[in-house]
């Protein structure tokens, strides 16, 4: 089976969240599988430079006025092909993938990722570039959700699968863009790619690709009612039938607290034993106080309304006076980081907070605190929650998407067992007092060390690799083809 996976971002070339650690992991696990698989990106700036000797393929012209080369290559660390494309004029800047250093997202967003889409298209009909074809596309989010409508366009025999992995970013533009971008005129309409008078990428993938899918069962459901549709839902609800949810998975070589290079020291389900050494080595380059008894909270994270940590804030006052220490590292609205700015002010020795982005102090926080918190106000999959398990670090998550469906909940009863299934902590309600009833029961259950352990074992012990779900997207590829 060959498939084309389209992304805009992959761990470890470039990475502002969760679609990078999926794009990096899903296309080696589905290798695995037996899949023959090519991954097609952006040639970003730098990214040429970090890859293995980049072969130039050839040139495409893919819009009126603009040409890209494409080279192949592999992923840095794998025997993954990749396709680059490369076309300096819009990729070749500093900033992020999707925003300006300075000033929001990019004004030519729409033809940077118009070209992306496009280019997948080109490759999935005979070109001069290369004999390999795909059977498949599998698009991810808005920068890829224009493929399916161009595969249409381009009469591909090739199906396309699109992966919603977060609807909250639509990719909606001004209509005015269909031109430049050789969109129809005739399909700019509810029935096509128009959104409330906008050209939308997100409407495009939803309306025109074979199959949909998103990044856990939970969601799948979710995203067809209004509170967590964003407008979408009546055409998912139109589609479900063609709609699955796929819980992501993760990398577990990448995040292995048994090797993982960014730790001091490690450890195991097996022996826990240097976990408390990986906590104090965190709370010093922290400077947090050495108080091995008090519990550590953990956050990584966008710092935006949808991960709802606006509500720890709100709590932070009683949480931090029941003895907890806090590390947060994470960076988003202004206003969200000056508030916890304030409270590492307030809070000297026992909050730490580090604004920006910042990988290896990532791991040590997943690896050196104790409960990881996550009280998302809606979560597509998420995977922190999920290295929170794998490093024995207790999530504490909201009742929503992808987070109800990786953590399991649970009770101690009044015998003091803790039920066997219990792998963390649910909040049953998304609001702050929930969040603080819930943190108290953490704690006390953190207060006993044997109940303790037998949960961080219960967590690490949870299946969090890729083998199933993948195993699940085949499925999905092999009706699609069998159809
Ligand atoms: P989302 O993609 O919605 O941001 P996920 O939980 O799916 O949420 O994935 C976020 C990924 O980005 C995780 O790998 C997480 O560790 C990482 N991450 C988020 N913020 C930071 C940060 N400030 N520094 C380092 N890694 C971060
Ligand atoms: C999005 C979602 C996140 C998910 C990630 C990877 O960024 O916000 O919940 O884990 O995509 O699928």
């Amino acid at each position: 089976m060959r498939l084309l996976f389209v992304t805009s971002e992959i761990f470890p070339l470039i990475k502002t969240g969760g679609l990078a650690d999926v794009s990096g992991a899903l296309p080696a696990a589905l290798c695995n599988a037996g899949l023959d698989i090519q991954v097609l990106l952006p040639a970003y700036r730098g990214i040429l430079a970090q890859c293995d000797s980049p072969r130039l393929l050839g040139s495409l012209q893919a819009f009126h006025d603009l040409r890209c080369d494409l080279y192949q290559t592999t992923l840095p660390g794998t025997v993954i092909p990749l396709l680059l494309i490369d076309c300096p004029a819009l990729y070749d800047r500093d900033g992020g993938p999707y925003h300006h250093p300075l000033h929001g997202e990019w004004q030519d967003n729409p033809l940077r990722f118009g070209l992306l889409s496009k280019v997948a298209a080109m490759l999935s009909v005979p070109n001069s570039l290369q004999h390999w074809q795909p059977e498949l596309v599998h698009c991810n989010d808005w920068q890829s959700g224009l493929t399916p409508y161009y595969l249409r366009q381009l009469s591909s025999p090739a199906k396309s699968v699109f992966s919603i992995h977060n609807l909250a970013f639509q990719g909606n533009f001004h209509a005015d863009w269909r031109h430049q971008l050789m969109l129809s005129e005739q399909d700019f309409q509810p029935a096509g790619y128009e959104f409330y008078g906008h050209l939308s990428f997100m409407k495009a993938g939803l309306y025109y690709a074979d199959a949909l899918s998103t990044v856990s069962p939970t969601y799948a459901k979710e995203i067809q009612t209004e509170q967590f549709g964003f407008g979408f839902q009546g055409l998912l609800q139109h589609r479900a039938h063609d709609l699955t949810g796929i819980l992501n998975g993760i990398d577990t070589q990448v995040w292995d607290p048994a090797t993982d290079p960014y730790l001091p020291v490690h450890y195991s389900a097996h022996s826990l034993a240097n976990k408390p050494l990986v906590k104090q080595a965190l709370q010093a380059e922290l400077h947090l106080q050495q108080q091995a008894t008090s519990p550590l909270l953990g956050v990584v994270s966008r710092l935006t309304h949808q991960k709802g940590l606006d509500m720890l804030v709100d709590i932070a006052h009683e949480v931090l006076a029941s003895g907890c220490q806090l590390a947060v590292l994470g960076s988003g609205e202004p206003a969200l980081e000056q508030q916890y700015l304030a409270l590492m002010r307030q809070y000297p020795g026992q909050v730490a907070v580090t604004i920006g982005y910042n990988e290896p102090l990532s791991h040590r926080i997943m690896a050196g605190t104790d409960i990881f918190v996550m009280p998302s106000r809606f979560e597509p999959c998420g995977l922190n929650q999920m290295y929170g398990l794998r490093y024995g670090t207790i999530p504490l998550v909201a009742n929503t998407g992808g987070l109800a469906d990786s953590v399991q909940g649970g009770v101690v009863a009044a015998d003091g067992t803790l039920a066997e299934t219990m792998t963390g902590l649910v909040m049953p309600e998304n609001n702050p007092s929930t969040l603080l009833v819930t943190l108290k029961q953490a704690m006390l259950i953190y207060a006993n060390s044997g109940q303790w352990q037998q949960l961080q074992k219960q967590a690490m012990q949870q299946d969090v690799s890729w083998e199933t779900s993948a195993e699940h997207y085949f499925q999905l590829y092999q009706n699609l083809i069998d159809i």
